[in-house]
C-alpha cells in the first residue's frame, strides 16, 4: 500500500552553503524570532556548513554593532541560554549593510556587498531574501532586489534565489491579488515563501501525521461521527507595542485570515498523494477553503460575532479597556474578539459546524482544536442516573501543553452501573523529554532547502481572503451590525456562546 510517510528523510540534511539577507535587520521581529532561531538551528548542527547571515535596514550600524545588537537579543529570547563559544562561532557569520530598500541604488551596493562576502568564502551560494519588514515595502523591494540583478531564472539560474515574506500579506482579497501580482513580476511563484508561523508549529504539523498515520481515527473523520469541531485562539495579552498595526488589522484579519484558517485546512483535507511534494498537500488545502461556505449579509449577521474588551482583571491585575490603550484611536471599532460558525460544504464535511473564536485579554493563553464525536444513543442506560451520554472529545492542544487528549466513557468502581467520563491524555513534554523547537527554526530551516511545503501558496492566501472580505465588508458598511462589549479577563460576550447554544452546542471550558 502506498505509505505517505516512507518518503521522507531518513536523517537531517544541512541545507546547501546559503546567504540570508534580512530586511528589516533592526526590527522587532528579527531580533526576538529570527536571530533566536538560526542561533538555535546552528548550535543543533542543522544550518548549512557555510553561511552568512547579513542584516539590511535603515539604520547605521556597523557589523560590530550588529553582532552586539543579536547578541544581546539572543541572551533574552532564544529558547536554550546564550554559549559564549557557540556564539563566537554563530556571529562570525553575521554582517550588516545599511540600506534603504526603498532605493534602487542602496539595493546594489547591497548586492555588491552579498557578492563580495560570498566570494570571499569561495562557495557558491544561495540567496534567501527575508523581507521582515512594513507590508508596504514588500513589492518595492522585491522590484529593486529585480532591477539589480539579484533574482534568478528557478529553471536556468547559477544559484537559487527566493523571497521569504512576512504577515500580513494583504487586508483584503483585492490586496492580496495585487500583492501577489507584484512580487510575481520578480519572482516564480517557486521562489515565494509566504510565512505563517502556525505552520512551524510541532503540534501543527503534527495534525497530519495524527490523522494519517493512525488507522483508527481516519475512518471516523467525517460528518458521520463527527458532530462539531471547535477552534480556539485565547490570549490575555492585549495589543503591547503593536497598538497601531492592530487597531488598523482587528483579531480576524491578524490570526483568523491565516493561522486559524491554517489549521482548519490541515484537519478537513482529504489525503494528499505525497507528503514530500509542496503541492500535493497545498491542492489539498485549497480546496478545503474553496469549499468554506461564503457567508451573505444576513448570514454574517447570524453567524459572526465580533467584540472589543473594557477594563477588567487578568490574573488578579486590573487592565485597562482597549480604548484606553496605549496608541488606539478613542473611536475606534477594531474587534478584539470573534467567534465564527463556517461550514465546510463537501462531501465529507457537509452538515459538521466548525466554530472558530479568537480574542485577546481573555483568561489565559490557549490554541486548542477540539473535535466532538456524535453522542451514542442513550436507552441502554436509561432509568441508571444517566442522562445524556457526553461527546467523546477529542483535543488536540496547540499550545501552551502540547498535546492530545481523548475524553471516552467509563464505568467508576462499585456496584451500581454508572457512565462518567474519563481522559486519556499525550503530553508532549512526558512522551518525548525534548523541548519542541520554535516555529521559526523550522521554516527558515525548510525555506534553505528549498521546500515550500510549510509555506502558503499565491491560491490558498486568497482563498481565506475570499472567505473573510465579505464579512469584513459587511462589517464596513453595516454600522447596525454590532460591536459587542466583554470584559477583559472573561472568555467573551455572551453574544458568542448564542452562536452555539441554537444548536445544542457550548464552548467547550478552556
Ligand atoms: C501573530 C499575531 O501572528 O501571532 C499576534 O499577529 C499573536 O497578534 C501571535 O499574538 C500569536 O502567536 P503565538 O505563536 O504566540 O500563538
Amino acid at each position: 500500500m502506498h505509505n505517505l510517510f516512507s518518503e521522507g528523510e531518513s536523517r537531517i540534511v544541512r541545507p546547501p552553503s546559503t546567504a540570508l539577507v534580512i530586511f528589516g535587520a533592526s526590527g522587532d521581529l528579527t531580533h526576538r524570532k529570527l536571530l533566536p532561531a538560526l542561533y538555535n538551528l546552528y548550535c543543533d548542527d542543522y544550518l548549512p556548513v557555510n553561511f552568512l547571515i547579513i542584516g539590511a535596514s535603515r539604520t547605521r550600524l556597523s557589523d560590530q554593532d550588529f553582532r552586539d545588537s543579536a547578541r544581546e537579543s539572543v541572551a533574552s529570547y532564544s529558547r536554550r541560554e546564550l554559549d559564549s563559544e557557540k556564539w563566537a562561532g554563530f556571529s562570525k557569520n553575521m554582517y550588516y549593510q545599511p540600506t534603504d530598500a526603498s532605493k534602487e541604488s542602496d539595493i546594489s551596493e547591497l548586492g555588491k556587498r552579498i557578492e563580495a562576502l560570498c566570494q570571499g568564502c569561495h562557495r557558491d551560494f544561495n540567496y534567501l531574501y527575508y523581507l521582515a519588514t512594513a507590508p508596504r515595502f514588500f513589492a518595492p523591494i522585491s522590484a529593486n532586489l529585480k532591477k539589480a540583478g539579484l533574482v534568478e531564472d528557478p529553471e536556468q539560474g547559477m544559484r537559487r534565489t527566493s523571497l521569504i515574506v512576512e504577515k500580513p500579506f494583504g487586508h483584503d482579497l483585492e490586496s492580496a491579488r495585487e500583492l501577489n501580482a507584484k512580487l510575481r513580476q520578480n519572482f516564480a511563484e517557486s521562489q515565494i515563501f509566504r510565512i505563517d508561523h502556525y505552520l512551524g508549529k510541532e503540534t501543527v504539523q503534527n495534525i497530519l501525521v495524527f490523522r494519517f498515520a493512525n488507522g483508527i481515527f481516519e475512518p471516523l473523520w467525517n460528518n458521520k461521527y463527527v458532530d462539531h469541531i471547535q477552534i480556539s485562539f485565547a490570549e490575555s495579552i492585549g495589543v503591547g507595542s503593536r497598538a497601531s498595526y492592530f487597531d488598523r488589522t482587528g483579531i480576524l484579519r491578524d490570526v483568523v485570515q491565516n493561522h486559524l484558517f491554517q489549521i482548519l485546512s490541515l484537519l478537513c483535507i482529504e489525503p494528499p498523494i505525497s507528503l514530500s511534494d509542496p503541492d500535493s498537500i497545498r491542492d489539498e488545502k485549497v480546496k478545503v477553503l474553496r469549499s468554506v461556505r461564503r457567508l451573505n449579509k444576513e448570514e454574517v449577521a447570524a453567524r459572526v460575532v465580533r467584540a472589543q474588551y473594557d477594563k477588567g482583571y487578568i490574573n488578579g491585575e486590573p487592565v485597562p479597556g482597549y480604548l484606553q490603550e496605549d496608541g488606539i484611536n478613542s473611536g475606534s471599532r477594531a474587534e478584539t474578539y470573534v467567534a465564527m460558525r463556517i461550514e465546510v460544504d463537501n462531501w465529507r464535511w457537509s452538515g459538521v459546524p466548525i466554530y472558530i473564536r479568537a480574542g485577546k485579554r481573555l483568561p489565559r493563553r490557549i490554541t486548542e482544536i477540539t473535535v466532538f464525536f456524535k453522542r451514542p444513543p442513550g436507552m441502554l442506560f436509561r432509568g441508571r442516573q444517566v442522562y445524556d451520554l457526553d461527546y467523546n472529545v477529542l483535543a488536540i492542544q496547540v499550545q501552551p501543553e502540547e498535546g492530545i487528549s481523548l475524553r471516552i466513557s467509563a464505568k467508576p468502581p462499585g456496584p451500581r452501573l454508572r457512565v462518567e467520563p474519563v481522559i486519556m491524555n499525550f503530553t508532549y513534554g512526558s512522551s518525548f523529554g525534548v523541548p519542541s523547537p520554535e516555529a521559526y527554526e523550522r521554516l527558515l530551516l525548510d525555506a534553505m532547502k528549498g521546500d515550500a511545503t510549510l509555506f502558503t501558496r499565491d491560491d490558498e492566501i486568497e482563498e481565506a481572503w475570499g472567505i473573510l472580505t465579505p464579512v469584513l465588508e459587511v462589517w464596513k458598511q453595516d454600522d447596525a451590525i454590532p460591536l459587542y462589549r466583554y470584559q477583559a479577563g472573561s472568555w467573551g460576550p455572551l453574544e458568542a456562546d448564542a452562536l452555539l447554544t441554537a444548536s445544542g452546542h457550548a464552548w467547550r471550558k478552556l
